[in-house]
């Protein structure tokens, strides 16, 4: 177990796999996180994909728009994992949209992926969040029903690399104090 902050920290986008198995324990820990994020009006719009099978990988590699450093891990993780969520369910009420922003499914998986690969780094286990890619193509690959969208793949497994952390900015660069 790590301390919280160096967990926030030290979690980094992992683009090289171990070929090595994740214990099933630790895959269900990772999706316990996700179970557990909080959501718009507890919508839980989530749904998500398991994905160990080789050919499935394949294919969905292929989604990846060219040059997207992450293309190698979607083949080379044990397991990645996919975030779908059901559309006009956070942020709606009895159908309708109830802020400007519309759909909330975006900001709800965001939170989820985050409690995914914070669960999954305290357990030394290596995630990097995959967005560009054809979310489309990748649909029709999963078989994802209509009314859902696949938004993002999280490769999942041990790390076959160190990181070094890109820089960030300085709280006082972002930070308003009162007003903007
Ligand atoms: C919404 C989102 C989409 C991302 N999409 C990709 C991607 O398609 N390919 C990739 O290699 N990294 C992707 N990343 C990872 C970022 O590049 C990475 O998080 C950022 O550079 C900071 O590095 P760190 O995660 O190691 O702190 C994505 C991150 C987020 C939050």
């Amino acid at each position: 177990m790590l301390d919280f902050m160096e967990i926030i920290k030290g979690r980094r986008g992992i683009r090289r796999y171990q070929d090595r198995e994740i214990p099933e324990e630790d895959l269900n820990q990772v999706l316990e996180a996700i179970r557990w994020s909080p959501s718009w009006a507890n919508t839980q719009c989530w749904e998500v994909i398991v994905i160990k099978d080789s050919a499935i990988k394949q294919k969905l590699q292929e989604t990846l728009s060219t040059g997207n450093p992450s293309t190698k891990a979607i083949g080379e993780a044990p397991v990645v994992i996919t975030l779908c969520g059901k559309l006009q369910s956070a942020g709606y009420k009895r159908g309708q949209t109830t802020t400007k922003f519309g759909d909330w499914l975006m900001f709800d998986l965001g939170i989820a992926t985050q409690s995914l690969c914070l669960a999954a780094h305290n357990l030394n286990l290596g995630t990097v969040i995959v967005g560009l890619f054809d979310q489309d193509k990748a649909k029709d690959i999963l078989k994802g029903p209509e009314g859902y969208e696949v938004v993002a793949l999280v490769p999942l497994g041990y790390p076959a690399q160190e990181v070094s952390a890109p820089p960030r900015r300085e709280i006082a660069e972002f930070v308003h104090y009162d007003t903007f």
